[in-house]
């Protein structure tokens, strides 16, 4: 796992989310709560999108068959999807968002 410089701060004040893609992987950083988060942003049902669904409490929810994942762990939470998404560590330094990937 590697730290990677991946956003700053200043690039969520009007939007939620940010896609990045990192070694290929492409990662959805979250703003929730004041807090950020990274998730896989790769449906583990038929390999959607996630970035652009809806956000419930600590969920995510696919927005092509609405599987919900919790964004801080995760883990799948409902159908369609049954395997959990991968999440990534978040460091703030100052305003920059790194992620260990
Ligand atoms: S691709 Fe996400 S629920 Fe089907």
């Amino acid at each position: 796992m590697t730290w990677y410089l991946a956003a700053t701060k200043n690039e969520f004040k009007t939007d939620h989310f940010k896609t990045v893609f990192i070694d290929d992987i492409k990662i959805l950083i979250i703003h929730l709560n004041g807090r950020f988060y990274a998730i896989q942003d790769l449906c583990t049902h038929d390999g959607g999108d996630l970035a652009g669904g809806e956000i419930e409490d600590d969920e995510i929810i696919c927005p092509r068959h609405g599987a919900r994942f919790c964004i801080m762990t995760g883990e799948v939470r409902t159908p369609p999807a049954y395997e959990d998404i991968e999440t990534f560590p978040v460091k703030l330094d100052g305003d920059d968002i790194w992620l260990d990937v």
